[in-house]
């Protein structure tokens, strides 16, 4: 077990005076003919989507409404991820173009939050170069954003990224993203240090929520009529171990079946160094409990590995897919892989491409190696050119599409249960929904059975998405 000693919950007496800045700023945006808007894009991981139903949960509680248009937005704010240089590249991009904004209508209120914020030298970068950015908070702070709102709608400017390591915090409402999924962060922060990764210095260590806020938040998500949830954590496998009382993780996952009203329960991410036995049992024994597994690999090699210290050779790593597929025979595998890490050879590739056709995952989440400022990895010594970089990785998708096309394929003529989720981006007509496994799935129908299950024939297959009828 792993204690962590830095964990602190933040206590009913500090949430109580936050709730006191929701309820100042509230009392003057009454007196306002029309209520503010508010304008939040969210970027990175499902964790950070979740951080940002809070914060909106907070503004809606303040007074504020919702518009998808920075540009009419009274108050914007871009929760920002920190994990590869492209994801930061973008919003400064974003922020420059904000300038504009703000030199037109002087009283915009301009916030950044989230990983990258919990960066020192970004931080410091923003305070000297965009100087129209007002409110600056890193993800220990978020809690305490209703008195930074506070201060910036006084006049003030306010930094505050102080490196808190591990706080958990409770009793703030969602303004959760639509039915049917509920997103539930069940551990926050990281303690694997793989070389390549920002995320254990911008979430700080791990930390649990107990099991009992996990259950009452999925009780209360099924009373709202949320039909699916979706446990998250950077290490689910993990969960538990900072408490001494609690469950571990599949425990968790058992009592969350148990609840009326959910009838689809999946999580992410598990690490491979963790998985168990006892987990995979639950998956085949659970009904609820979808049959999907993300599960990333990053390498084939396993020299690679060890330089990412990631804790398991590529051996193990094939055991328990092994057992997984034994276990769940319908089972949907997904993962992620990096390409072009720090002294990985063109003879390391080919053994990510052969753990590629010995899994055949049905997709996979690939990304060229980006350097992180403060990780050991930025220190490490790199064999291949970029260009080179680019062709194993061109390459490697190539492999993979053929795999997850034929994966797809074997989907046709079967019927598949759909948890309709909305309607599709190009057609109004064209509902969309994903299969118990998480494969999307697009067909006609009509926006009434939002949030409800439906059984689809597949009729069509492509790489990436699946096309079907109602029966
Ligand atoms: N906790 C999760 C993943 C979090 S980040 C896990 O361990 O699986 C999501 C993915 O981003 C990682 O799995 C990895 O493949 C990728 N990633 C992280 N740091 C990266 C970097 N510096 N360069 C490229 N990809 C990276
Ligand atoms: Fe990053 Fe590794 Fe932690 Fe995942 S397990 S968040 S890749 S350090
Ligand atoms: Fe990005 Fe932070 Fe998630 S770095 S991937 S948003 S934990």
């Amino acid at each position: 077990m792993s204690e962590n000693q830095n964990k602190r919950i933040i206590s009913d007496e500090e949430m109580a005076q936050q709730r006191e800045y929701i309820y100042k700023i509230r009392k003057n945006i009454e007196n306002r003919s029309v209520r503010p808007l508010a304008f939040v894009e969210t970027y990175g991981c499902q964790q950070n989507s979740s951080d940002s139903e809070k914060i909106k949960g907070m503004l809606y509680d303040m007074g504020y409404d919702f518009c998808d248009k920075a540009s009419e937005a009274d108050f914007i704010l871009y929760n920002t991820c920190a994990v590869r240089e492209n994801a930061e590249l973008r919003v400064f991009g974003n922020l420059g173009a904000l300038k504009n904004i703000k030199r037109k209508r002087e009283d915009v209120i301009i916030a950044v939050c989230g990983c990258m914020m919990q960066q020192e030298h970004i931080a410091n970068k923003i305070k000297s170069r965009y100087k129209h950015v007002d409110l600056v908070f890193g993800t220990h702070a978020l809690y305490r954003f209703p008195q930074l709102l506070y201060n910036v709608l006084e006049g003030k400017r306010e930094f505050d990224i102080k490196n808190e390591d591990g706080s958990v915090f409770e009793d703030i409402s969602y303004k959760r993203d639509d039915i049917p999924l509920a997103k539930i962060p069940i551990m926050y922060g990281c303690n694997n240090f793989c070389t390549y990764c920002i995320v254990p210095y911008v979430r700080g260590r791990e930390r649990s929520r107990s099991a009992e806020r996990i259950l009452d938040e999925v009780r209360d998500v099924a009373k709202m009529g949320y039909k699916e949830v979706m446990l998250l954590g950077q290490n689910v496998n993990s969960y538990g171990n900072d408490l001494t009382d609690g469950l571990n993780f599949t425990q968790l996952l058992r009592e969350v079946c148990r609840v009326d009203g959910i009838e689809r329960v999946r999580f992410m991410t598990s690490h491979p160094k963790d998985i168990s036995d006892e987990l995979i049992t639950a998956m085949a024994e659970e009904k609820k409990i979808c049959n999907q597994l993300h599960l990333p690999v990053q390498s084939g090699s396993d020299r690679i590995l060890k330089l990412m210290n990631r804790k398991y050779t590529s051996g193990q790593y094939l055991d328990i897919i092994k057992k997984v597929k034994t276990a769940i025979p319908d089972i949907v595998l997904t993962t992620d892989i990096i390409v072009g890490f720090p002294g990985e050879t063109n003879e390391d590739f080919e053994r990510t491409i052969d753990i590629l056709k010995e899994v055949e995952y049905d997709t996979i989440f690939s990304f060229i190696y980006s350097k992180r400022v403060g990780t050991p990895a930025a220190e490490m010594e790199d064999c291949l050119t970029q260009e080179e970089k680019h062709k194993n990785f061109d390459r490697m998708l190539e492999v993979q599409n053929e795999i997850s096309a034929r994966k797809n394929k074997e989907y046709e003529g079967t019927v598949q249960k759909i948890l309709v989720e909305g309607v599709s981006k190009n057609n109004e007509d064209t509902l969309t929904g994903r299969t118990e496994g998480g494969k999307v799935v697009n067909f006609a129908g009509d926006m009434s059975l939002l949030g409800q299950m439906v059984n689809v024939k597949i009729t069509k297959a492509q790489t990436w998405s699946l096309f079907g009828e109602i029966i």
